[in-house]
């Protein structure tokens, strides 16, 4: 008890601050989102996500090589075509802007970093959701993963390191496996976002990718007030071969990441989504918090949760900052 017991010891200084610290974020464990546009002839600026932008292929390259230069474990790639259609036949055709730029950028950055390609159909088709829909309008689970299968091969063909299929369709782990299995893509690994919740914080990624979705994704995506869901998702994911698993958005689900990494036998991804960017930057904007630390200490409670790979629209920066100590 008091006067023996004095915590604040452990915190009087920066050293011992630094000697006892639980938990790190390192720039490895980052992986940066990028977007890239179809026909762009100059960065357009995302105004939801300050600092964000759709770049053009030359920018894509240049700016991915800025972040393999800052340490960034990884990329992940987010095609906005000029043409969409019902099925989404740009994410397959190996001349979509999806598979141009993991060409780009692999042949810029080769293996210095991992990178990664969203497989999922929303970008691509002309209503916004994930999969193909059904005569009555619903989104057709076993119709759209025949298509998965082949995005996943062609994304891997252009130099994909991993796969991020994203769509929250049953199944899509397996049948993208035995997809990339039976063409030789046996390296190709799988980055199943498994629990994937249906977010409000997905707002300003619509105007990222120039969303045509109206409506909503929840027959798909999960309810956010279930945790047992998320285990038995990603239980599933991890029987179809999944390589790692992701719980998305983060920071509404800092429990969800803490369960998953309980039971994962293998590392867990967090994605700190489109809307906590803005939230962020939109206060330290105003002035009313500091931006710097308020971005570290949301990387960190990530980190603190249990996730051992965050992505995050801040990755480089971050890393930049980490770099300098
Ligand atoms: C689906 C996808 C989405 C995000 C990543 N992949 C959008 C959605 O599910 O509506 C959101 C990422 C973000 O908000 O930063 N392809």
């Amino acid at each position: 008890m008091f006067p023996t017991h004095r915590p604040r010891r452990l915190r009087r200084n920066p050293a011992i601050r630094r000697l006892v610290a639980e938990t790190t974020v390192e720039p490895r464990q980052l992986v940066l989102p990028m977007f890239v546009k179809e026909g762009a002839r100059e960065p357009v600026a995302i105004r939801s996500m300050p600092g964000v932008f759709q770049h053009t292929r030359d920018s894509l390259r240049k700016a991915a090589a800025e972040a393999v230069e800052a340490g960034v474990g990884g990329l992940m790639l987010f095609g906005v075509p000029e043409k969409r259609d019902a099925t989404g036949s740009g994410g397959i055709d190996p001349d979509g802007i999806l598979n141009v730029a993991l060409r780009d950028v692999r042949a810029e950055v080769g293996d210095a970093t991992v990178l990664m390609s969203d497989c999922c159909l929303d970008e691509f088709t002309d209503h916004g959701h994930c999969g193909v829909l059904a005569p009555d309008g619903s989104v057709d689970n076993d119709a759209t993963l025949s298509i998965y299968g082949e995005m996943a091969v062609a994304q891997a063909e252009s130099g994909a390191h991993l796969i991020g299929p994203s769509g929250m369709m049953d199944g899509q782990v397996g049948i993208i496996r035995e997809a990339l299995d039976r063409a030789g893509l046996l390296d190709t690994g799988i980055l199943a976002y498994s629990a994937k919740y249906s977010s409000a914080f997905y707002g300003p990624f619509r105007e990222a990718v120039e969303s045509q979705l109206k409506g909503d994704r929840k027959t798909y995506q999960q309810d956010g007030a279930n945790v047992r869901e998320a285990l038995r998702e990603v239980q599933l994911d991890l029987a179809e071969g999944a390589d790692l698993v992701m719980v998305k958005p983060a920071l509404a689900y800092l429990d969800v990441i803490r369960a998953i990494a309980e039971v994962s036998d293998v590392p867990v991804a967090a994605y700190q989504i489109s809307g906590e960017y803005a939230m962020v930057e939109a206060a330290a904007a105003n002035g009313w918090i500091d931006r710097k630390p308020a971005v570290l200490e949301t990387l960190t409670s990530i980190r603190r949760a249990g996730a051992d790979v965050i992505l995050t629209y801040w990755a480089a920066e971050a890393a930049q900052w980490l770099n300098q100590g």
